[in-house]
């Protein structure tokens, strides 16, 4: 029988996946929408989404291009309403597009698969970014991208904030981490991130500094 510890956990992550768009809409219209448009223009092939919550990123994918479609999530709420906004845009994603149960350390494909990795606002919560970055260097194709949007540690006195704000941020955002060097865990890797520009995210605060390009394998 599930303790009142579990039950808890599974009323705040519903309660994360119903106020997670309300939340994000200022930054959508304040310019993570069109990062989203820049960043997705290039997706091509058999396409890969860690993390992809209640699917935020699907009315930013190309019309063309893609092969497949694999949308990996690990959090029930969230992937109710990431299958909800599939069904909703079946006519423009492609005929073989799925919504799995799953996390970033552990993904359901073969080793160099994978055309296209998408990543967004995801790094910063996985518990292992070393394990993370291993897998998605595991199942990306010689020549694939892992395409990255992402908030990292910032510097000076933003990361002395962040610090600060870290233990309780992790709890009230799901593990979510301010501190993570994620560009260097990147490169440490086995990803070349020279085409990974550093950028502020709209309205991000302690979440602003961040990571936006295209990262290939090494
Ligand atoms: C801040 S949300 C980002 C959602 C979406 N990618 C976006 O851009 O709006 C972080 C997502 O990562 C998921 N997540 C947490 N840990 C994960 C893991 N270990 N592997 C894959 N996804 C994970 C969460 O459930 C959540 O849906």
């Amino acid at each position: 029988m599930a303790g009142p510890v579990a039950r808890l956990g599974r009323a705040y992550d519903r309660l994360f996946a119903a106020a997670y768009d309300p939340v994000l809409a200022g930054p959508e219209r304040a310019g993570l929408g069109r990062a989203r448009d820049t960043l997705l223009a290039g997706v091509s092939g058999d396409v890969l989404e860690i993390g992809a919550g209640t699917g935020a990123n699907l009315a930013h994918l190309p019309s063309a291009g893609l092969t497949s479609l694999l949308l990996v999530e690990p959090s029930a709420p969230m992937r109710r309403r990431l299958a909800r906004r599939v069904r909703e845009r079946a006519d423009v994603l492609p005929g073989d597009t799925r919504v799995v149960a799953g996390h970033a350390a552990a993904l359901p494909v073969e080793d160099g698969s994978v055309d296209t990795l998408v990543s967004t606002l995801v790094l910063c919560s996985v518990p292992d970014l070393a394990a993370a970055i291993a897998e998605l260097r595991r199942v990306i194709a010689p020549d694939g991208r892992l395409l990255l949007l992402e908030h990292v540690a910032g510097h000076g006195r933003t990361r002395t904030l962040q610090r600060a704000v870290d233990p309780a941020w992790r709890v009230v955002a799901r593990g979510c981490r301010l501190v993570r060097d994620t560009r260097t865990a990147l490169d440490r890797g086995g990803f070349d991130t020279s085409d990974v520009a550093d950028w502020t995210l709209p309205g991000g605060g302690f979440t602003g500094p961040a990571l936006l390009g295209t990262a290939r394998p090494r």
